[in-house]
C-alpha cells in the first residue's frame, strides 16, 4: 500500500546505496532472508522453553517490516499476511525505518566515529546533541538556565536519576524527605519508579525488596469541576503542599497520565502546582517520557503548556526507536549528580546518540548551516522536510487525522464510544459497557480485536489508547477507521445477540 507521504521510502531503493546491498546478495550478509528457518507458529510454542513467562514473549502478530504508520505483518494462527495500521507507536515519533535517522545513522556505522564512548572518554557528539536539546529549554527562563544529562537507557533510569537530583539539592534541608505523587501514574518499573507509581505489579508475591516507602504521598489524580478550575480534590492537594511543603524535597507529575485513560492534567493545576512548588522551594519533576519529544507538537511538554518543571525526564521519541536513551534536563540548581549515578554503561552508544540528532533534524529541521548541504541525490520530498522540520508542517495536521477519526467513531458507535481524552498525539478513546459506563474490559477486547482487523492500538485502563507517528498520512487513517470500525461493529453486535430479540 503506497504511503501517503512520499518522503518516506526503503534506504535499499536510494541509488547511492543500492550497490552496496547488491553486493550483499547471497551472501550470509543478505539481511532479506528470515533469521530463523522455522514458521513463526513453531516458534512461538517454543516461548515457553526460552523465555521468561509473562509479557516478554512474542505473540499472535508478527512484524516482518514496515515504513512509517504501516506495518507488514503475519496473523500468526493463519499464515495470512497483512498491512498492519500502527495507531500506537509510543516511541517511534517518526513512524517505522525513518530514512533519515537510518541514513545518519548508516553513515556513522561506515565512518571511523567510534561507534561507543565509555563514560570516562569524550565524544563530540555529546556536545552537539546537549546543544540542540538545551536550546529547545531555552524560551523558558534565560538561556543557560539549563543542563542535562544525556547517559540514561531508559525511563525509569531517567526518573530514578531524577529524583536523586531533587534529593540531593535538598541535603542541606534534612527536614525535606517527602516526595508527592499521583493516583493514577505510571513511571516505570524499576524499584524507585514503581514505589512512586499507582500502576505497579500487581501479581505474584508483591514488590522486591520493599512494599511501599513511607516518605513518598500519593494525592488523587488531579481533575477539573464543571467551570473547568481544580476541584474540590485536586485544591486540596494545593492546599497539603501549601501547608506541609517545607516537608517536601519533590513532586513528581505526568502531564498526560496514559494508563489513567490517557488522562490530560488540567493545565490550570499544572500552573497552581507550578506556583505552590516555587513559593514552597518543592522541586517540580516532569514525568515527559510519553508526552515528550514531539507527540504533543514541542520537544518538551514545558513548551507546549508553559508550566516549567524544574526537572523533566524523557526518555520515549527521543531516538524515533532507533536506539535505547533517556535523558534528564534539569534547572542548574539540580545538576548535582553523586557517583555512581548518571552514567549508564550502555548510553555509551554513539548510535542512539546519531539518532537523537536525526530525530531533531525530522522534528524541527535541521541546523542552519546544514540546510545548503543536504545532499543533492536525496528525494525532493525529504529535503523539504528537513529544511521545515515535521513540527511545523505535519503535527496540525495529524492530530486533526486523529480528531475526526474520533469524531467519527463516536458518531458510528454512539453506544461503545465515550470521551476523547489526552493531549495532541497522545490519545485516548474511552469505550463503553452495555450500560454506558467506561468500561477496562471492552477496551481490552477492542484492543485485543482490532488486531485481527488490521489496526495496532493498545489498552489504557478504559481507553484505547492511540498514540500515532507524526507521519500517518490520510489514507492509513482511513484503514484504520475501517479496521476499528469492523471491530466496533463486531462489539455492538455481540451486544445485540446477547440482549436476545426485541
Ligand atoms: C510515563 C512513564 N514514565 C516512565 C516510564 C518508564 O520508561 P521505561 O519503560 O523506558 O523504563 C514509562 C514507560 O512506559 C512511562 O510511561
Amino acid at each position: 500500500m503506497p504511503v501517503d507521504e512520499t518522503s518516506l521510502f526503503h534506504l535499499e531503493t536510494l541509488d547511492p546505496i543500492r550497490r552496496f546491498t547488491d553486493a550483499l546478495a547471497g551472501s550470509c550478509l543478505d539481511p532479506r532472508p528470515p533469521a530463523s528457518e522455522d514458521e513463526p507458529h513453531e516458534l512461538i510454542a517454543r516461548n515457553p522453553d526460552l523465555f521468561t513467562r509473562g509479557g516478554s514473549w512474542p505473540r499472535d502478530v508478527w512484524v516482518t517490516g514496515g515504513l512509517g504508520a504501516v506495518l507488514d505483518s503475519v496473523v500468526v494462527d493463519t499464515g495470512e499476511r497483512q498491512e498492519l495500521i500502527d495507531l500506537c507507536t509510543i516511541l517511534t515519533v517518526l513512524g517505522i525505518n525513518d530514512p533519515w535517522v537510518k541514513l545518519k545513522q548508516l553513515t556513522h556505522v561506515l565512518s571511523r566515529s567510534p561507534h561507543h564512548v565509555t563514560i570516562r572518554l569524550g565524544c563530540d557528539l555529546y556536545y552537539r546533541v546537549a546543544r540542540r536539546i538545551l536550546k529547545c529549554f531555552d524560551g523558558l527562563g534565560e538561556p543557560g538556565d539549563h543542563v542535562v544529562n544525556i547517559r540514561q537507557c531508559n525511563g525509569s533510569d531517567a526518573v530514578e536519576l531524577a529524583l536523586h537530583a531533587a534529593w540531593n539539592a535538598a541535603r542541606e534541608a534534612p527536614g525535606r524527605r517527602r516526595l508527592g505523587t499521583f493516583r493514577g501514574s505510571y513511571h516505570g518499573e524499576s524499584l524507585t519508579a514503581s514505589l512512586i507509581s499507582e500502576h505497579q505489579p500487581r501479581h505474584g508475591s508483591g514488590r522486591l525488596l520493599v512494599e511501599s516507602a513511607d516518605n513518598v504521598t500519593f494525592f488523587p489524580s488531579p481533575r477539573c469541576a464543571e467551570d473547568g478550575s481544580p476541584d474540590a480534590e485536586s485544591l486540596a492537594t494545593l492546599d497539603a503542599l501549601e501547608r506541609d511543603g517545607e516537608e517536601y524535597f519533590a513532586v513528581i507529575i505526568e502531564p498526560v497520565q496514559w494508563r489513567n485513560a490517557v488522562h490530560a492534567v488540567p493545565l490550570e493545576f499544572l500552573r497552581r502546582l507550578r506556583d505552590v512548588c516555587t513559593r514552597k522551594s518543592i522541586c517540580l519533576v516532569f514525568d515527559e517520557i510519553h508526552n515528550g519529544f514531539g507527540y504533543t507538537g514541542t520537544i518538551s511538554f514545558a513548551e507546549h503548556s508553559g508550566v516549567c518543571p524544574d526537572i523533566a525526564a524523557m526518555s520515549k521519541g527521543l531516538t524515533s526507536g532507533h536506539g535505547s536513551l533517556a535523558i534528564m534536563v534539569a534547572k542548574r540548581d539540580f545538576s548535582e549528580i553523586d557517583g555512581p549515578f548518571a552514567g549508564k554503561s550502555n548510553a555509551a552508544d554513539m548510535t542512539s546518540l546519531v539518532a537523537v540528532d536525526a530525530v531533531l533534524d525530522r522534528l524541527l529541521g535541521v541546523e542552519p548551516e546544514d540546510a545548503d548541504a543536504i545532499p543533492e541525490w536525496l528525494p525532493d520530498e525529504l529535503a523539504a522536510e528537513l529544511r521545515v522540520g515535521l513540527l511545523g508542517t505535519a503535527y496540525d495536521r495529524t492530530v486533526a487525522l486523529v480528531d475526526s477519526l474520533f469524531l467519527e467513531l463516536r458518531r458510528r458507535f454512539p453506544g461503545v464510544v465515550g470521551a476523547s481524552t489526552g493531549v495532541g498525539l497522545v490519545r485516548g478513546l474511552v469505550m463503553l459497557d452495555g450500560l454506558g459506563r467506561p468500561s477496562e474490559a471492552v477496551a481490552s477486547a477492542v484492543a485485543k480485536q482490532c488486531l485481527a482487523n488490521g489496526v495496532y492500538v493498545r489498552q489504557a485502563g478504559t481507553a484505547l489508547f492511540v498514540k500515532p507517528s507524526l507521519v500517518l498520512g490520510p489514507a492509513e487513517a482511513d484503514l484504520a477507521l475501517d479496521g476499528l470500525s469492523r471491530t466496533l461493529a463486531q462489539v455492538t453486535r455481540g451486544r445485540e445477540e446477547e440482549a436476545g430479540p426485541a
